[in-house]
């Protein structure tokens, strides 16, 4: 793998504290807190004296003294206390970053294949349209899997659809209502049912909140839910054929919505899946003596030594029989675990199930499930309206993913019209800028926030092309792809890169931190790391662009290399912007 400049610095650094029988890690290099001043400095003194090495000044001289000969250092300045100051080589440095750029993942790929990754995100309900509660899953998922898997994990991705609990027997009980000739519902008949669903969406979508409504008021309805869920689990033949229509339904509808935004799965399995595995965790929860009955129920307590319970327990089958949300989870997790062989399974779901979470990890521990795999609750926080409340539709309804995504659209072409960008393009591209920066615009004004805080949509203010938004990095992708069209025009052709100059040297800098911020993004599951890089990178190529006259360049080999940074950045903010799930434009 590419070593990184502080790698290559650390090096020579940490030999020199050897040849003082100091130890090597002193040796370590870091950005400068000061690039005015120096490009790295290295504080390894300061810690050697508390180790005994006397006066720090003194030490850092001497480590500048026993520095090999290399390559990479053009100047050292000892500071007090006992700084060491380091300004690199400048043919060094565009030497560090054609290597990196010549490399399409410019050094982030390492070889992870063994190591299996399932991300677990989307999570939607059979027979409920997406609302504004789906979108984070969605996005923040979503570019998880693409970071992970462009850092060379294995990765397989699940949307867990919701597609087992009591809204099924709702369902169920509700189509009978409405059509209760329907051969479904006839217990004789077991095979030999129609192809075509009897539902549509549309059905479902009426259908499910108004038995839901139903169920909460009325007790012998939702005894009646309640028993056609238990049916359709324990395999009653109508009721699962009915169930697959209501499930394929929806899977139509879920991908249209997913398709808009650009988010796939490779398993679109659901909480049904898990089924049966739930007979075999069950059998082993009991032989380990981890479950126990309790007034009818099965639950797994949680308890400390002294016998105290440390958390509620999970249900594992309530007295009627019925299994929970946590046992479908729990079972999911023992296939992921003991078939699927997952070293690590992330949940992107939202943070109010932080309980549900703790509960199922705390019974997969009891299992030993955590000796081959890491599980992780990668939470994130709410989307509110700017009162402060979860967001709403205007009337104070629930905000469908759809209708959302068309707002943004909407939103976008008016951004468009107004600043009257490619008001001469043709129709079709002008609603293909639209969509994908309407899709920017969402996904970035998601990403740039830590997951776990909550934010206010503000679709005027995310939509804006200045700023940190998605727009606004689009707008410089087109930007830098129109000055490589305009020297590519003249024949200006992209060379080698030449000892740098101040303003290169930033961007330069910049493009070499690219390993570390996916590092970090890998680490902490976190993209809004890998938004910040690019938002940076996008406004310190603006400034390189005002004081660089790049197309009026007289000198060749300068303009040249010139254009190759210019290319090197458009690179790294398209790969970058891939991660985040947001496409780029040519022009706009
Ligand atoms: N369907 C669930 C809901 O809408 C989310 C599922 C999250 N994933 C999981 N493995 N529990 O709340």
């Amino acid at each position: 793998m590419l070593t990184s400049i502080e790698q290559d610095l650390s090096q020579i650094f940490g030999e020199a504290f050897e040849l003082l029988d100091l130890p090597f890690e002193l040796g370590q290099v870091q950005r400068s807190n000061r690039p005015d001043l120096a490009d790295f400095q290295c504080n390894g003194a300061m810690a050697a004296a508390k180790l005994g090495a006397g006066n720090p000044f003194v030490t850092a001289e001497s480590v500048v003294a026993k520095l090999s000969e290399n390559n990479f250092v053009e100047t050292l300045s000892v500071v007090r206390p006992g700084f060491i100051n380091i300004l690199v080589k400048r043919d060094y440095l565009a030497q560090k970053l054609s290597q990196l750029a010549s490399d399409q993942t410019f050094g982030c790929a390492e070889d992870l294949s063994g190591h299996k990754v399932m991300i677990d995100f989307g999570g939607p309900n059979v027979a409920k349209s997406m609302h504004v509660g789906h979108l984070r899953t969605a996005i923040i998922g979503d570019s998880l899997q693409r970071i992970f898997r462009f850092k060379g994990y294995q990765v397989v991705s699940d949307a867990h659809l919701g597609d087992w609990g009591t809204q099924m027997g709702m369902l169920i009980e509700g189509v009978k209502k409405r059509q209760p000739d329907l051969i479904y519902f006839d217990p004789q008949v077991t095979t030999g049912y129609p192809e075509e669903s009897p539902v549509t969406i549309a059905d479902l979508e009426e259908i499910y909140p108004t038995e839901s409504a139903l169920c909460k008021t009325d007790p012998t309805a939702a005894e009646k839910a309640r028993k056609a869920t238990l049916e359709l689990q324990d395999g009653r033949a109508g009721y699962r054929t009915l169930w697959k229509h209501f499930v394929a339904v929806s899977v139509a509808t879920l991908k249209r919505d997913y398709g808009e935004l650009g988010v796939g799965f490779d398993l679109w399995k659901g909480e049904s899946d898990a089924d049966p595995f739930i007979p075999p965790l069950l059998e082993e929860l009991a032989n380990k003596a981890i479950s126990i009955q309790d007034q009818g129920a099965l639950i797994v307590p949680f308890r400390d030594e002294a016998g105290e319970n440390v958390m509620p327990p999970l249900i594992l089958r309530k007295s009627d029989g019925a299994v929970m949300y946590g046992t479908t989870d729990l079972a999911t997790l023992y296939e992921r675990v003991r078939d699927d062989k997952a070293q690590t399974v992330l949940y992107v779901v939202d943070g109010r199930q932080q309980q549900h979470f703790k509960q199922v990890f705390a019974a997969a521990d009891l299992l030993g499930f955590n000796e081959t795999t890491q599980y992780e609750h990668s939470y994130f926080g709410t989307v509110n309206g700017k009162d402060g409340k979860p967001f709403k539709t205007r009337s104070g309804g629930v905000m469908k993913l759809h209708d959302l995504i068309q707002m943004a659209k909407q939103q976008a072409r008016k951004k468009l019209a107004e600043s009257n960008f490619g008001a001469d393009f043709p129709e079709a591209e002008k609603e293909e800028i639209a969509h994908k920066v309407a899709i920017a615009t969402l996904k970035f004004a998601d990403l740039r926030n830590f997951r776990i805080k909550d934010y206010i949509f503000d679709l005027e203010k995310f939509s804006e092309f200045e700023g940190k938004t998605g727009p606004y990095l689009l707008m410089q992708v087109a930007r830098i792809k129109s000055i490589l069209r305009k020297a590519q025009a003249v024949n200006a052709e992209a060379g080698d890169l030449l000892a740098t100059s101040d303003n290169e040297k930033t961007l330069s800098f910049r493009l070499l931190s690219f390993q570390a911020t996916i590092d970090r993004t890998v680490e902490k599951r976190a993209p809004h790391y890998l938004c910040e890089h690019l938002y940076n990178l996008a406004q310190e190529f603006s400034s390189f662009y005002q004081k660089q006259h790049i197309m009026k360049e007289a000198d060749k080999a300068k303009q040249a290399s010139l254009l190759r940074l210019s290319e090197i950045c458009m690179q790294q903010l398209e790969v970058g912007l891939q991660l985040l799930g947001i496409e780029t434009l040519e022009r706009m």
